[in-house]
């Protein structure tokens, strides 16, 4: 017999779970991130499971779905919309492949699987009768769902008659109605300007409009649709051979009658092939325009499927191979302030640490002041922290309704915690700086880690660690100091020894020979990035033009150079022009100088102007000048027109085995050709090396050429 405190567990789980799924799928606003919900989920599941006499029929874990919302006609599914059972890691998945081959009794065969992207919208079925659509439901509660037909029909890519001669008197066909994220962005965006509440995130936003009572508004939200199954398929008479026998036969199937499919599908073998399209699509993942959660294996012979059943709500044919949840609640520990490398004060949320996108994450930006007031976060707060892709982990809302009563709000500090200068309010006033510059340790430490970065002078060995030790012990203070470094010196730091501390100096040594972009873009000046340094670097071919035009120093023509007759009386006036006035003059010539480089606005002149006036940073300018070797750009004459890579479109993709990525680029452009960062049919030519993911996949499927590194060095001609 179960104790009492058993029982109150259990129903404070499922209250937990009901509130929760209200919110989700009556009010379309979240109130805890996926991840929140599935962990307490499960935890009602196992406990069901250890004692079966609990379960009860009004349980969350006993029905299929969401709820019915008011305003739409109830529909009842024919044949039941059910869920799809998860896999958390590839442990998982291999468990339920055994579980499968073990209940087919072929335990050492493999099984076909037909995998698939699991679409992060919201389940639709769409009934066809005689090719003519005639109903749309939601999935409701599984049984019975909401009619949004007048809805569904604004769907653009949804066909209102299936196409060809041969069709089912009847069928019912499933998908996922879904927005893309820029739709979502922009949906977003007009519903701020209008006073509306913006959605939480793709998913809430097509529930949403789909499920508007006003069709006129559905039409002008952009949803789209993905099919990836059947209910009810009747009625091909003596056609039987028609009937699609597998779930790969279903989707071709579907294509050809007009039924948009996704052509991310692909059939694989046993469960090496599903876990090798995992990782190939969470490699394509952020490449595709809308959000999806995971990926979904399906035997694919729906003999094998009938075989194998359902269980109460879910296929036992099906898994949903889950990404590691990229939003996790954790709780905030302390606030500390960062400097960066410009001096920019970030304040920096301590966390305790947390699995979030399948890393665990200690810190996440609060971004400014500003941000941290409109949230109302607090130190002690319970929060939703967010990690995607490789975006810097960040705190997207607060539970107020966990908060303790020892939460403490957060000032930001007066002065710089490193250097201890006052800090100043930056232009736009929501971000805090310290004006230590050269002389605060933090933002040396940041200006030297960008300039040993990979696209700066990539110097390899020299990594955060000994960045920290090299400025705290005071052998580098500037960047031409690195290449003074002797290997005796550096070996006596921690953790360093003779063979690293020789191999440092190897690699400040080789770096000496550098291109004029990647060394402007080495300086670290606010506001150039990679492409304005190199855009600088063709524009004015060296760094000496470069400065000059920077400080001002252009030679316009000057007024005895100009035929008098321009000037007339003026000219008899001797002119005076007072310090203040030449500076100014200076600083108009050197922004109208720069401004005439493609891309680089005021901001970006300003600040080249601040760099190149610097006396500090000039000098030490001026000692590295000195201790490297330059490379000129080609300037546009130069290039070989006729080189078989001039004015080439060009992608590369993977880990090429010799050189680098940053290097072939640059030996591709100096021939004339033009870098893009994705495949496209305008795209020339693609160099692929290993684990080359989805760029290379679309340049054959585009039928792009396709090189190898060997092939890319033949043709540089080298
Ligand atoms: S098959 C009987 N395939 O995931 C199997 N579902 O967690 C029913 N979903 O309600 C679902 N992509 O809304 C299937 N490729 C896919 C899917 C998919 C997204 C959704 C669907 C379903 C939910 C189950």
């Amino acid at each position: 017999m179960p104790q009492v405190n058993i029982i109150q567990e259990i129903e404070a789980l499922r209250a937990q779970v009901r509130l929760w799924e209200h919110a989700y799928y009556v009010n379309d606003t979240p109130l805890v991130p996926d991840s929140e919900y599935d962990r307490v989920y499960r935890q009602l599941q196992d406990l069901e499971t250890e004692y079966p006499a609990l379960i009860s029929t009004d349980s969350p874990t006993q029905r299929v779905g969401g709820k019915v919302q008011g305003g739409f006609l109830s529909i009842p599914h024919a044949v039941p919309m059910l869920s799809l059972n998860n896999a958390f890691g590839s442990d998982e998945v291999r468990a339920f492949d055994q579980r499968l081959r073990d209940l087919l009794d072929s335990p050492n065969s493999e099984l076909d699987y037909l995998t698939e992207l699991k679409f992060d919208g919201l389940a639709i079925s769409l009934t066809y009768e005689n090719g003519v659509l005639v109903q749309a439901a939601t999935r409701g509660d599984g049984n019975n769902g909401e009619g949004v037909l007048a809805n569904v029909r604004t769907i653009k890519n949804i066909p209102l008659r299936l196409h060809g001669h041969h069709l089912p008197k009847l069928i019912d066909v499933r998908g996922e109605v879904l927005m893309t994220r820029f739709d979502f962005q922009k949906l977003n965006q007009s519903q701020e300007k209008n006073g509306g509440k913006p959605f939480a995130n793709p998913r809430n936003a097509a529930a949403g409009s789909l499920r508007q009572l006003d069709p006129a508004i559905t039409s002008q939200r952009k949803l789209s649709f993905f099919a990836y199954g059947v209910g009810r398929l009747e009625g091909f008479g003596d056609a039987l051979d028609l009937v699609p026998r597998s779930q790969a036969r279903l989707l071709a199937w579907y294509r050809e009658i007009g039924i948009p499919v996704s052509s991310w599908t692909q059939l694989v073998s046993g469960v090496s092939g599903v876990l090798e399209y995992f990782k190939k699509i969470e490699e394509a993942r952020l490449q595709l325009p809308f959000d999806i959660d995971g990926v979904v294996y399906k035997v694919n012979d729906f003999a094998l499927q009938n075989t194998l059943g359902f269980t109460s709500n879910a296929p036992r044919f099906a898994i949903a191979h889950k990404f590691p949840a990229e939003e996790m609640l954790t709780t905030i520990k302390a606030i500390d302030v960062q400097v960066g490398r410009t001096g920019a004060i970030t304040p920096v949320a301590r966390l305790a640490p947390v699995l979030v996108g399948g890393v665990t994450v200690t810190n996440a930006t609060l971004h400014n002041q500003d941000e941290i007031t409109r949230k109302d976060i607090r130190i002690g707060d319970t929060v939703v922290v967010r990690r995607a892709g490789d975006v810097i982990p960040e705190v997207l809302s607060v539970l107020v309704e966990k908060r303790p009563t020892s939460a403490q709000t957060f000032v930001m500090p007066r002065h710089c915690p490193v250097c201890q200068h006052i800090l100043e309010k930056s232009e736009d006033a929501a971000i805090l700086r310290c004006p230590g510059g050269w002389s605060c340790d933090a933002q040396k430490k940041g200006q030297l880690r960008h300039f040993v970065s990979r696209d700066a002078l990539n110097i390899d060995g020299v990594g955060e660690q000994l960045i920290e030790s090299l400025i705290d012990n005071n052998l580098v203070n500037t960047p031409p100091d690195l290449f003074y470094l002797e290997a005796k010196i550096l070996a006596r730091l921690p953790r360093m020894g003779e063979k690293s501390a020789q191999k440092v100096v190897s690699a400040c040594e080789a770096a000496r020979r550098v291109a004029l972009g990647r060394l402007i873009y080495a300086l670290g000046i606010r506001h150039v990035g990679e492409s304005t340094a190199r855009d600088l670097a063709q524009h004015f071919g060296s760094l000496n033009a470069l400065r000059q035009a920077a400080r001002g120093e252009v030679n316009l023509p000057t007024p005895n150079e100009l035929p008098n007759h321009l000037f007339g009386d003026l000219l008899s006036e001797p002119l005076k022009i007072s310090l203040d006035d030449a500076q100014t003059d200076a600083q108009t010539r050197a922004l109208n100088a720069l401004q005439a480089v493609k891309d680089v606005g005021p901001v970006a002149a300003l600040a080249l102007y601040e760099f190149f006036t610097n006396a500090f940073a000039q000098q030490w300018l001026t000692r590295l000048e000195g201790l490297l070797e330059i490379e000129a750009p080609l300037i546009a004459s130069q290039t070989n027109t006729r080189h078989p890579l001039f004015g080439k479109s060009m992608v590369f993709t993977g880990t090429l085995p010799t050189w680098s990525r940053s290097v072939v680029e640059e030996r591709a452009r100096r021939c004339g050709a033009k870098i893009v960062g994705s495949v496209s049919a305008k795209t020339d030519i693609v160099v692929a090396g290993s684990e080359a993911g989805s760029k290379l996949e679309k340049a054959l499927t585009l039928g792009v050429t396709v090189w190898d590194e060997a092939q890319f060095i033949e043709v540089l001609g080298e």
